[in-house]
């Protein structure tokens, strides 16, 4: 059998890659490295459990030699690399982390990659494929009449999260032009669906809506997102995967800006229709909060390029998107429950104690 490394598979995006590849008719296996951080659940994956097509470790992307043996014994045909620290408001509080995997971790894969791919024979050399994903947080903000990011907007990472990918998006550039290695980048706006870690925007909504907290929107809630399905983002990564120009970079968006304060008015209506509250609405607990230090205002994704070459569209609406994604909140409160265990609570009491 044939096999895809990805790593960071235990992750939101990630699994739900992961989980999909193999409901596509997908041939490949899957070799899935993921450290298991905080971000990173074994149980989003547990389906796959005695499934020969999916060999999961938990390694590290920093640990050279563990890529190393993984590379020479499965001898996979790309590399899908999804792995990083991802959250903002973490590398805010701590920026180390994120240097460290999103840096240091991505220039070790790709020496890892790099040593693999030059012993490799001609026809698998020119096969071979490592598709970096990354963010449209490289670009910097929008103000609101700006143009959308397109492949060519200069970058202009504004946080530690999005320098550290800034820098590893660059990394994988230099390796495409200084060893001819065959790279793709995708650059993707805020993604939501099942599985997503209940410290990031539309989880946590619906997690504090029905534990009856407070709904906490940064600022004044005017910050604009572009929101792209999860299920959508995968098949977009697959199209680039598969058919993607060696060396370009293409951007992935749904189309669909939306202030935070529309996107939790959005989850506030439809848990008031699927699951009401004995009396008022979700509504009642939206509370102002203190701002997002260096808040990028606005992202906008312009996506013809993948949507020109490759014929890639999203399935979802926001509307289909969002009702899919907050009916699965509902019916998986066991996976929430699970995720929100003791480090999450410090998380939580840390970053909203004001
Ligand atoms: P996530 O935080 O949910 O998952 C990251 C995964 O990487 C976790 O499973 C974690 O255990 C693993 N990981 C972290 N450090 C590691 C290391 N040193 N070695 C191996 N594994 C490690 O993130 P996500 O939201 O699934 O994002 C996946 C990728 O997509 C990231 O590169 C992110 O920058 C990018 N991205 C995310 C979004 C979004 O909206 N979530 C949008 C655009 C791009
Ligand atoms: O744009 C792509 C990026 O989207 C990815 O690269 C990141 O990995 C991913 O985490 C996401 O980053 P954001 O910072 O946009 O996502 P987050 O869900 O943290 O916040 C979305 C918006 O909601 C942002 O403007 C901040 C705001 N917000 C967030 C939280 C957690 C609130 O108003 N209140 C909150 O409690």
């Amino acid at each position: 059998m044939s096999h895809i490394l990805v790593t960071g598979g235990a992750g939101f995006i990630g699994a739900n890659f992961v989980l999909n590849w193999f409901g596509t008719g997908a041939t490949d296996g899957i070799v899935n490295v993921d450290k298991l951080t905080y971000a990173g659940n074994r149980k989003t994956i547990a389906s796959l459990d005695g499934d020969a097509r999916h060999v999961f470790s938990q390694t590290d992307i920093c640990d050279r030699a563990a890529l190393d043996q993984f590379l020479a014994t499965y001898k996979p045909r790309a590399v899908v690399h999804f792995a990083a620290e991802s959250h903002v408001d973490r590398s805010i509080h701590g920026p180390g982390d994120f240097i460290q995997t999103n840096i240091v971790g991505t220039f070790t894969l790709l020496e890892a990659v790099r040593a693999y791919w030059s012993a490799l024979d001609e026809e698998a050399r020119a096969a071979f494929r490592f598709l970096h994903v990354s963010t449209d947080e490289v670009f910097g903000s929008l103000e609101a009449d700006d143009p959308q990011f397109s492949e060519t907007t200069a970058y202009a990472p504004n946080s530690p999260y999005s320098a550290s990918k800034a820098a590893s998006d660059h990394l994988v550039r230099a390796y495409h032009h200084t060893y001819g290695l065959p790279v793709l980048t995708t650059n993707c706006s805020n993604n939501y669906g099942p599985y997503h870690f209940p410290e990031k925007l539309i989880p946590l909504i619906i997690a504090n809506a029905l534990g009856g907290k407070s709904l906490p929107v940064y600022g004044d809630g005017m910050n604009v997102r572009d929101w792209l399905y999860v299920g959508d983002h995968c098949a977009a990564i697959r199209e680039v995967l598969a058919r993607g120009r060696v060396g370009e970079t293409y951007n992935v968006g749904g189309w669909n800006e939306k202030t935070n304060l529309d996107v939790v008015h959005t989850l506030c209506d439809l848990l008031d229709e699927l699951r009401p509250k004995a009396a008022g609405s979700y509504r009642d607990q939206i509370t102002f909060v203190k701002d997002r230090p260096g808040h990028d205002r606005r992202y906008a994704i312009d996506a013809r390029k993948l949507e020109c070459e490759l014929g890639w569209k999203p399935a979802e609406t926001f509307e289909t998107g969002m009702r899919k994604t907050v009916q699965w909140y509902l019916d998986n409160q066991g996976w929430v429950q699970d995720v929100m265990s003791g480090e999450y609570r410090n998380w939580v009491a840390k970053q909203y104690a004001a």
